[in-house]
């Protein structure tokens, strides 16, 4: 059997969420309100801090938590009041909520039972699913006696049997040693492709958000920060909290003033042409900046750490930290004064109070570049 003709495949279903809120009591507000369309097949992966959200909002799309207000549209069926079986979406979690007393076989076939599918057609699914992942050689074994990894991928398999429009994964990976998550990650991206459900992935695990994803929502508060592609994400931060949520380390945030002509560090060191006016903040990511004897910024490198295929400088620039990193085979003769320069097309210019990127292009993407093009 080649790849493409995998028996299990699903039709993908489209997820909406209309005005949906969250509240536990009425103070205790976890999504204020949303409104977000995912598309059919997409993979989002859901980012954001410890108590901003994400497994509730698995929870409510699942069933298993309501929604305080607002409507959730499942391919084309207006699902918050239904029961979480008659949803078409199935959850895979963090710590797997296997029945230990099963074994592999039956743990992925309970749910085709309970749905009364004949033992026949149970069989063969079961092997199909067991085959695509791997299992084939386990399936009489209970989850005890399976490694960590093993048992991740029958807590998929159970959920993938029934070939559900809408796939949810809260932290499904966390678990797993970082050889083991970097394997599964390959897995499920290609199980993905296979599959093709609507997939809705969250994590804390910023690598498995840029190579998973579609789309990655961000997520602060219950409300979306961005929700947009990893490349755009990375490369055009809608915000502060979304360029230091992604990038390691992240981008680097100084305190700038523009005077009409230039944006200044508070030594009065011109870091970027600017025709603005006012106190902003200035992010560079780390990489982007370019160590360079003749470069017109003066930093006082702090210490160095080598890591092999990059270095990291961090350094002192007008009382603020930046951190550099410097490729393989970078030489830095300095001690202590290094000489650098900033890409202006690297740039990226932040509201002081908000937080929000300024100069908001059409296309909602904003860099000092486009904004000097703009206002020059
Ligand atoms: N059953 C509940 N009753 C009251 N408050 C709850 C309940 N479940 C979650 N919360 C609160 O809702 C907020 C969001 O919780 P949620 O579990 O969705 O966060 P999360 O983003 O998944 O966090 P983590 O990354 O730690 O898993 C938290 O402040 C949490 O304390
Ligand atoms: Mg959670």
């Amino acid at each position: 059997m080649t790849i493409s003709d995998a028996p299990i495949r699903a039709v993908a279903a489209e997820i909406e969420l209309l005005n949906v809120s969250k509240a536990y009591d009425s103070k205790m507000v976890v999504i204020p309100r949303m409104d977000v369309v995912l598309r059919p097949g997409e993979f989002t992966v859901i980012l954001g801090p410890s108590g901003c959200g994400k497994s509730t909002l698995l929870q409510m799309i699942a069933g298993l938590e309501r929604v305080s207000g607002g409507k959730i549209v499942i391919g084309g069926r207006e699902v918050q009041d239904m029961e979480p079986k008659h949803r078409g979406c199935a959850m895979v979690f963090q710590n797997y909520a296997l029945y230990p007393h099963m074994t592999v076989a039956e743990n992925m076939a309970y749910s085709l039972k309970v749905s009364g599918i004949s033992k026949i057609n149970r069989k063969e699914r079961v092997a199909a699913v067991a085959k695509m992942l791997g299992l084939a050689d386990y399936l009489d074994r209970k989850p005890g006696q399976l490694s960590g990894g093993q048992r991740q991928r029958v807590a998929i398999g159970r959920a993938i049997i029934r070939e559900p429009g809408v796939l949810l994964f809260d932290e499904p990976l966390s678990n797993l040693d970082a050889q083991l998550r970097h394997d599964m990650r390959v897995e499920l991206a290609d199980l993905h492709r296979r599959i093709g459900a609507t997939s809705v992935f969250v994590t804390h695990d910023q690598v498995e958000a840029m190579t998973l994803a579609d789309r990655i929502l961000i997520l602060n508060k219950g409300s979306i920060e961005q929700f947009d592609t990893p490349k755009a994400i990375y490369h055009h931060p809608a915000s502060i909290f979304v360029a230091k949520f992604i990038g390691a380390p992240p981008m680097n945030i100084l305190d700038v003033t523009g005077d009409g002509t230039a944006l200044r560090t508070a030594d009065g060191q011109k870091v970027a042409n600017c025709a603005r006016a006012g106190k902003f903040h200035l992010g560079i990511r780390p990489e982007d900046i370019i160590v360079e004897s003749g470069g017109s910024i003066t930093a006082t490198i702090r210490y160095r750490e080598d890591l092999g295929s990059h270095e990291i400088l961090e350094t002192e620039l007008a009382g603020q930290t930046l951190r550099i990193a410097t490729p393989f085979g970078t030489e830095i003769d300095a001690v202590s004064a290094i000489s650098l320069s900033f890409p202006e097309d690297r740039l990226h210019l932040f509201d002081q109070e908000t937080g929000k990127a300024i100069a908001q292009a059409s296309n909602g993407r904003q860099t000092v570049q486009r904004h000097v093009r703009e206002y020059q």
